[in-house]
């Protein structure tokens, strides 16, 4: 199955703000160059106002949490599973399914910033563990060729079981917003088939661990 992130909320910090005080200063602390630091809202919210739509924006943290949740999940591990990042700025990262992240949230921050300035991370062993390229959601959807189901709150209402019914093959496609708040900014998703899976909007974390039960519940011909 596929897991794709979309208009995830990972950036580096954009060159409008990149001179401000509360980003030159994290990045000081770093020992970095203030254009190769992550955006990241809770450092420094204090320069993100001039951004356009700065309420949602510099959260690697949901990125995080997800990518954790998806690679080391049971079905993962067992080769079950494509996960995709999507990114507000139209890249895309493919992760290799032996990728295992950082458990500590300074530590993947770190590693995303070298993905962004290298576009690759290669593991001791020479294996290509992530790699960033620049493509649209519409196209990456396009290359999985399988009609996408978009996770949605406003999406139809589906228990477990229904939902593991949608998810029986392979090949199936999961669209997962990683994004805190608000809908999805790419306007490919518009006429595809949406799903909810609670009777309230819920962080993209819980709704991605529905997914991976419900697949996994469809592989055990629940
Ligand atoms: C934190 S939510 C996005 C913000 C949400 N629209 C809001 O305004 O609170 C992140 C993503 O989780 C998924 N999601 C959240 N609640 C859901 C639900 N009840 N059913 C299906 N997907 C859901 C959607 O893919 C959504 O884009």
């Amino acid at each position: 199955m596929w897991i794709v992130l979309a208009d995830s909320e990972l950036e580096l910090v954009p060159k409008e703000i990149v001179r401000t005080p509360a980003i030159l200063k994290s990045a000081q602390m770093r020992r970095k160059d203030a254009s190769g630091v992550l955006l990241d809202s809770s450092n420094h919210f204090a320069s993100m106002k001039g951004l356009k739509e700065w309420q949602r924006r510099g959260r690697p943290d949901i990125v995080h949490f997800c990518l954790l949740l998806a690679l080391d999940s049971q079905l993962n591990r067992e080769g079950g599973l494509k996960v995709v990042v999507h990114t507000r700025n139209d890249e895309v990262i493919e992760f290799a399914s032996e990728t295992r992240l950082p458990r500590i949230y300074g530590r993947f921050t770190g590693l995303m910033e070298d993905l962004f300035k290298k576009g690759k991370i290669v593991s001791p062993e020479g294996r290509t563990l992530m790699r960033l390229k620049r493509k649209t959601l519409s196209k990456l959807l396009e290359e999985t060729g399988v009609e996408p189901i978009v996770f949605d709150e406003s999406g139809e209402k589906l228990g477990i079981t229904e939902l593991a019914k949608l998810l029986t093959s392979n090949d199936a496609c999961v669209v997962i917003g990683g994004f805190p708040s608000g809908g999805f900014k790419s306007k490919c998703l518009e006429g595809c088939k949406k799903v909810s899976v609670a009777h309230e909007p819920l962080c993209a974390w819980s709704v991605l661990a529905k997914a991976v039960v419900a697949r996994e519940a469809a592989l055990e011909g629940a």
